[in-house]
């Protein structure tokens, strides 16, 4: 049986990668600060360590003494926003910490690293599908702290033979039957448009609709975060390091995303539409073959409404989200 430590296990795509884990007899740890997780997304199969990643001798005795078969790192902070007011707290969680972690799975001699990268390490890209050799030139610290710490990899990779895999990923939603979206504030497209059909928001802001796109409104390639935990599971056996996008190559606009939840809710979404928001990029659409070939990997759930429906199942059943704050 292989023992995985996931970092950020009870975060929304670290949750359900461990149950993913869980359910295939992996023995997972999971390590979690609890500062944007919640307790109640931590899977009760997994042993619990409550710590933070800037503790550096903490998760350092911590694999030496546990000699992990790999590391699944999801503890990061993902606001683009707030990364563009606050980027000390970017750099120094999303980067020095990590640092913590790729010294912890040295000096633990982890077999395998990877690492939830995303698709901000782009940039505004100069074509769609994004594949990975296109240009990486991120447009806030958000994204620029992803790289860095890929590059870090790289490095570590060279010099100490750690293997890893980044996996960019573009836009994570739905939800497993247990586990789903809950952040304070949420900003994400899909709860924000769900919450709206369950009148929980009376309306919703699309922003901008001068985009160009066919309809007007920014474009997405939306990855249910199962078919990402496959991903994550396949990684952990790759002969060979690398970087690979995640998305279903299918791009959809905000106003497809309001239409779909609509037919998939039998209910109208009332929203408004707004300025653009700023740093919002007009098209991400992932290029994942090399995903697809290098790793088998094969997303299941590629519909709008697939997607939709399994976060629209778990909102109604957790209407205020894990409601542990
Ligand atoms: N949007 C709205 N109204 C809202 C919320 C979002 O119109 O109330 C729009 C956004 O402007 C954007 C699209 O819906 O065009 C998707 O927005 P999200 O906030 O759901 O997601 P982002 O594309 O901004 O960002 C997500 C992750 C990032 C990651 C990025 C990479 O949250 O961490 O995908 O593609 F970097």
């Amino acid at each position: 049986m292989k023992k995985i430590l996931v970092a950020g296990g009870a975060g929304y795509i670290g949750s359900a990668c461990a149950e993913y884990l869980l359910d295939r007899d992996y023995e997972v740890v999971v390590f979690d600060s609890l500062v944007t997780g919640h307790v109640k997304a931590i899977d009760p199969r997994a042993r619990f360590v409550q710590g933070d990643l800037a503790d550096r001798e903490t998760i350092i005795e911590l694999c030496r003494k546990e000699k992990f078969d790999g590391i699944m790192h999801f503890a990061a902070f993902s606001l683009v926003g707030e990364s563009m007011k606050n980027p000390s707290k970017y750099f120094r969680n999303n980067l020095a910490s990590a640092i913590n972690l790729a010294d912890a799975a040295v000096e633990g001699e982890v077999g395998h690293f990877v690492f939830s990268s995303t698709a901000a390490t782009f940039g505004q890209p100069e074509r769609v599908p994004i594949s990975e050799e296109d240009k990486q030139e991120p447009i806030n610290p958000y994204g620029e702290s992803k790289l860095c710490f890929e590059k870090v990899l790289k490095w570590y990779s060279r010099i100490y033979g750690l293997k890893y895999a980044a996996l960019r990923y573009f836009n994570a939603a739905g939800a497993t039957g247990n586990y789903g979206e809950d952040h304070s504030p949420e900003t994400h497209l899909i709860p924000i448009v769900l919450q709206t059909a369950r009148g929980k928001r009376e309306k919703m802001m699309v922003f901008g609709e001068d985009y160009p796109t066919a309809d007007g409104s920014c474009v997405r390639d939306y990855i249910h975060i199962l078919d990402l935990a496959q991903a994550h599971m396949l990684a952990l056996s790759a002969p060979e390091s690398g970087h690979y996008n995640l998305g279903t190559g299918n791009g959809l606009s905000v106003k497809e995303i309001i239409t779909a939840a609509e037919k998939v809710t039998g209910k109208p979404v009332a929203y408004d539409v707004a300025p653009r928001r700023p740093g919002d990029p007009a098209k991400l659409i992932a290029c994942s073959d090399r995903a697809r070939k290098m790793l088998g990997w094969k997303p299941t759930m590629e519909s709008a409404e697939a997607i939709i429906e399994s976060a629209w199942k778990w909102q109604l059943k957790h209407p205020d989200g894990y409601c542990d704050r």
